[in-house]
């Protein structure tokens, strides 16, 4: 659509030497103190190029598959391209950004605080870190939060806080269960419990990842209890193991938009109280409102005592938080754990931000109301379309509909509706997953309905 012309920029050609080419290290380094610097490209005139546009990223690692769509601006649920075509956005920087785009709140919190002090490290105290913490345990069951950047992140944090934790507790080999198809960040340990096997080819070392973690199916409350069992009962020579903490989605996002079973939940903290470990749960994709409630385990009725957030909490400006509650909230001291740029004003700032949204404009009911809309609307298409949808999944707005037909898998419909102006996106191999600013109003979601209807209409046809 956009690729149609190659452009192959001076500066990239100018730049490049060859390896075998290359004069040694010294005669490099005086020779770029020399050089005067490449200014970077202009933003403006590099926003507006329709053709050539992949050769603009060849500097970029190829980490991503892209649709070829370059967004310019949003306003709401709505997204403009540099072609000036308008898309519906049902994605939401991937349920991210939970204002929407260009939220008038969220934009003069981070103009302010920019214009303020935006970084002075945890060498200081920051206000906005405070104001965020408060905010989130007066409305969570956790009594302290640990700030860091991203989801990964705050998993990670969360893996360390569980490992010292047992430590504390005499666990010298402590094993951290997940389930399958979780997705919990690419860092390597967050990647290790993130039991999917394509995430983890050619990462290990000897075909292993980082040891101490094992995995069960997700909802099945029988693997659970025998994992426990195995782990407590079979020791080492030169230690002790035991269960350190089972951590898990309220409900499986990139998995698939699998809701947890409550009595599966009940069972692991159970198990978690039983055996003096931490029941920690991943609410980075379905935390802050997107379920219709704060946190995807109110869903479940289970007190978690840990759990971890991103993407929503700073609606698009990137922070994480690790969340604990009682014990588990004073594990860590001074030095045991630590990021620069973690709790910076910035971020928190626009995480107060969207706080103060949520809480004063009520939107917790509207992700109810326009959830059960988008449920009843998915259900009517997927009646209509017995070949092509099925089952119809989730919870307020992480919503999803599995495509199950061979021919028609969930990229294909994901395309088939960007044709119509609606922006969706996969999860797992068969979902098509609705996750839209949590301020989408009914009469968006009905212009999607009628959207993803089109595209389904036509591609079974
Ligand atoms: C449940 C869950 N945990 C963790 C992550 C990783 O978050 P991030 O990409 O911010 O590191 C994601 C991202 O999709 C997620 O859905």
């Amino acid at each position: 659509m956009l690729f149609r012309l190659a452009l192959v920029l001076p500066c990239l050609a100018a730049g490049f030497v060859a390896p075998s080419q290359q004069t040694p290290r010294s005669t490099v380094l005086s020779a770029t103190v020399e050089k005067e610097l490449v200014p970077p490209r202009d933003l403006d005139e590099l926003s507006k190029e329709l053709e050539g546009t992949q050769q603009l990223y060849d500097n970029v690692q190829t980490t991503y598959g892209r649709y070829p769509l370059t967004m310019v601006s949003g306003n709401g649920c709505r997204l403009t391209t540099n072609d000036d075509t308008e898309f519906l956005d049902f994605v939401s920087g991937i349920a991210t950004c939970a204002l929407g785009h260009n939220n008038p709140a969220l934009a003069k919190a981070v103009s302010d605080q920019m214009q303020k002090v935006h970084h002075v490290s945890n060498l200081y105290y920051v206000p906005a870190q405070a104001a965020l913490a408060t905010w989130l345990c007066e409305n969570s069951v956790a009594d302290k939060a640990f700030f860091c950047n991203s989801g990964a992140e705050a998993n990670e944090a969360a893996i360390k806080l569980a490992r010292r934790h047992a430590s504390n507790n005499g666990i010298t080999h402590p094993v951290i269960i997940s389930a399958h198809q979780s997705f919990h960040g690419r860092t390597m340990a967050a990647l290790t419990a993130t039991a999917q096997p394509k995430y983890h080819k050619g990462f290990g070392f000897g075909g292993k990842m980082i040891p101490g973690f094992e995995y069960v199916t997700y909802n099945n409350i029988e693997e659970l209890e025998q994992l426990v069992e195995k782990i407590v009962s079979e020791q080492p020579a030169d230690g002790k193991q035991g269960l350190a903490a089972i951590m898990m989605e309220a409900l499986q996002g990139e998995g698939g938009i699998k809701p947890g079973n409550p009595e599966f939940f009940a069972k692991a903290r159970e198990l978690c109280d039983k055996h003096g470990a931490l029941l920690m749960c991943d609410e980075v994709q379905v935390g802050m409102g997107r379920t219709g409630t704060l946190w995807g385990y109110e869903n479940l009725d289970v007190i978690p005592d840990v759990f971890t957030s991103a993407k929503a909490l700073g609606g698009g400006v990137p922070i994480g938080a690790m969340m604990a509650r009682g014990d588990a909230a004073t594990v860590f001291g001074p030095g045991d754990h630590a990021s620069t740029y973690g709790g910076n004003p910035l971020a928190c700032a626009a995480g107060v931000a969207v706080a103060k949204y949520l809480s004063d404009n009520n939107v917790l009911a509207n992700v109810r109301a326009r959830g059960e809309q988008i449920r009843e609307g998915l259900e009517a298409v997927a009646a209509k379309y017995p070949t092509v949808l099925g089952d119809v999944r989730g919870w307020g707005l992480i919503r999803g509909v599995e495509a199950i037909s061979d021919d028609i898998p969930a990229g294909k419909i994901v395309g088939a509706a960007m044709e119509q102006g609606l922006l969706l996106v996969p999860a797992g191999t068969n979902v098509v997953r609705f996750v839209p600013p949590l301020i989408v109003t009914e009469a968006e979601v009905n212009e999607a309905l009628e959207k993803f209807e089109k595209a389904v209409q036509q591609l079974a046809n």
